[in-house]
């Protein structure tokens, strides 16, 4: 009799903890498909964190409200140096609060230059967040007739990594 009833409580638990797994493993495939649902992956840009342009430019930030800080590593220079040493530069900016919202931010190179970008981050299709971004570049003249020639104007896409 009392093994008959081992036995019994032996199979209970032992469905028991079948059940149990059979439970885990489902609920963590309805996460796992929830997570990879493309569309509801990222509903609001999120600025803070790693950026990577086209060129290979990268942009560290970290966003306090409407406000953007962080450290930008520029792949390219206008002339050899410009950019000074390790071609880095501290951002400040500014951000909107809708869930694709404007952004702007400035950086002052070493060698007295500086570029200010102005966009907008996006959503794309697939999840991804990029920023679409214009970005002009001001040299230094010596004086006002070098004026016309130092300012640059150009296009940046940056992704987020
Ligand atoms: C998760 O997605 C896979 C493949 O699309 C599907 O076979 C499976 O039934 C889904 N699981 C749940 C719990 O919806
Ligand atoms: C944005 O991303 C950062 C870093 O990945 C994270 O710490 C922060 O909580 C996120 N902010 C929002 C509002 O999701
Ligand atoms: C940002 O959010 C605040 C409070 O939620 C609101 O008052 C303000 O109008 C918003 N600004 C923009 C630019 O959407
Ligand atoms: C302006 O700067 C250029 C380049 O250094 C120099 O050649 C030129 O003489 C300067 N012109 C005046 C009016 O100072």
């Amino acid at each position: 009799m009392t093994h008959c009833v081992q036995q019994f409580w032996t199979r209970m638990s032992s469905l028991m903890w079948h059940l149990l797994f059979v439970t885990l493993i489902t609920s963590r495939m309805v996460s796992a498909n929830e997570s990879s649902t493309p569309d509801m992956e990222v509903s609001s840009c999120n600025i803070t964190g790693f950026w990577r342009n086209e060129l290979g430019s990268t942009l560290r930030v970290k966003a306090e409200g409407s406000e953007v800080r962080g450290v930008y590593q520029t792949a390219v220079e206008s002339t050899r140096g410009a950019a000074g040493l390790h071609r880095t530069a501290r951002i400040i900016g500014i951000v909107g609060n809708g869930t694709q919202p404007a952004v702007s931010f400035s950086v002052l190179w070493e060698k007295g230059s500086c570029s200010a970008w102005v966009g907008q981050c996006f959503i794309l299709h697939d999840g991804a967040q990029v920023l679409k971004m214009f970005w002009m570049l001001r040299s230094v003249a010596d004086n006002l007739t070098g004026d016309w020639g130092s300012t640059r104007l150009g296009e940046d896409l940056f992704f987020k990594t």
